[in-house]
């Protein structure tokens, strides 16, 4: 008599994963995936992944994921007791601001960001010397000291919206120097910026895009703001990550190149299998920092607890939860 196998949850995932993941490979991720769902449960804890997180945790253990701007709103909405963040330091700290009393995990605390690492809450206050009466606007990619001097926070999904609801003629923008450039083009603010880049993003090159095009006929270049002004010059489309895959969800068009983080291409593409996806992409090191097991160590022994400082998170989380009342 045929025996019918009973499949199990991570059988039903892989069926998906199988074109970005070998089989080998999944054989060490599964037993992994079930021992965090074990431990989410036990702990009330909700996984909360960004879009560069590779695809066995984005489609494996993820409660919910998405950009920088969901990932903040995620955070303001969960009921869970316990939040793992698998994304950089900078978004668990966000989750923390706005959740004072739950225990926020970041899996790693070697997962920083560039960005977060070009600014000081020291430089902030210099420029306001400098600058006086002048508005500051902060990216989110920067740590609590630095948004705690700041008016409000926003992200690449937002900032132009956010830089406008001030109703002023100038803003300090901070410190995303191309994001900066790019709001530029879409607003008549007058914008102080900061020399502060992606090390992810600053790589790309106008020539990488218009090779793109010769070499793959007919792809739309879809790129992230915090790209370099003549990468964007080239691109067809300019947006946060979810909205890049938003662009391809909606318009499906038939070859894309995400002009992005690696992992954002083989997430986007489960979802997606009839647009073909090419992949000159470059890889975050502080987002690769996270990892199935230690997400699962994380919940096994609730560390790493990011914490920040009472005073500085009150002024801090002012500025984020104004961005969220912006947009
Ligand atoms: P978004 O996902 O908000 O577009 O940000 C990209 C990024 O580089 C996050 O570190
Ligand atoms: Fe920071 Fe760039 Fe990595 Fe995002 S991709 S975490 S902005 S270094």
């Amino acid at each position: 008599m045929l025996q019918t196998q009973t499949r199990t949850r991570t059988d039903v995932i892989y069926d998906r994963l199988r074109p970005f993941i070998p089989e080998i490979e999944w054989g060490v991720h599964a037993p992994l995936i079930e021992a965090i769902e074990a431990w989410k449960t036990k702990r009330n804890a909700v996984v909360l992944a960004h879009n560069y997180q590779t695809p066995e945790i984005f489609h494996g253990v993820a409660d919910r994921s998405g950009d920088s701007l969901a990932l903040a709103r995620m955070a303001a909405e969960t009921t869970s007791d316990v939040i793992v963040l698998a994304g950089v330091h900078f978004m668990a700290e966000t989750a923390k601001l706005l959740n004072p009393n739950k225990t926020v995990l970041i899996p790693d605390t070697g997962a920083g960001c560039s960005l977060a690492d070009s600014i000081t809450g020291a430089d902030v206050r210099l420029l306001r010397e400098r600058y006086p009466g002048v508005p500051v606007v902060t990216y989110v990619n920067t740590s609590a000291e630095v948004k705690a001097e700041s008016d409000v926070c926003c992200t690449s999904s937002n900032a132009v919206a956010v830089v406008e609801s001030l109703g002023a003629d100038r803003v300090i923008f901070l410190p995303d120097e191309y994001l900066g450039q790019w709001v530029r083009t879409q607003t008549d603010v007058e914008l102080i910026l900061w020399q502060g880049h992606c090390e992810v993003h600053e790589r790309f090159t106008a020539h990488d895009l218009r090779e793109a095009r010769t070499r793959y006929p007919g792809v739309t270049l879809l790129a992230h703001p915090e790209c370099p002004p003549e990468v964007l010059a080239e691109a067809d489309f300019v947006g946060s990550t979810s909205a890049m895959s938003h662009y391809v969800s909606s318009r499906k068009p038939e070859r894309v190149l995400m002009v992005t983080e690696c992992s954002m291409s083989d997430n986007v593409q489960v979802d997606n299998p009839g647009t073909e996806f090419v992949r000159p992409c470059n890889l975050c090191p502080h987002m690769k920092q996270i990892t199935l097991p230690k997400i699962l160590r994380s919940l096994e022994t609730m560390t790493h607890q990011v914490e920040v400082d009472e005073e500085i998170a009150r002024r801090a989380r002012r500025a984020v939860e104004r961005m969220l009342e912006v947009a």
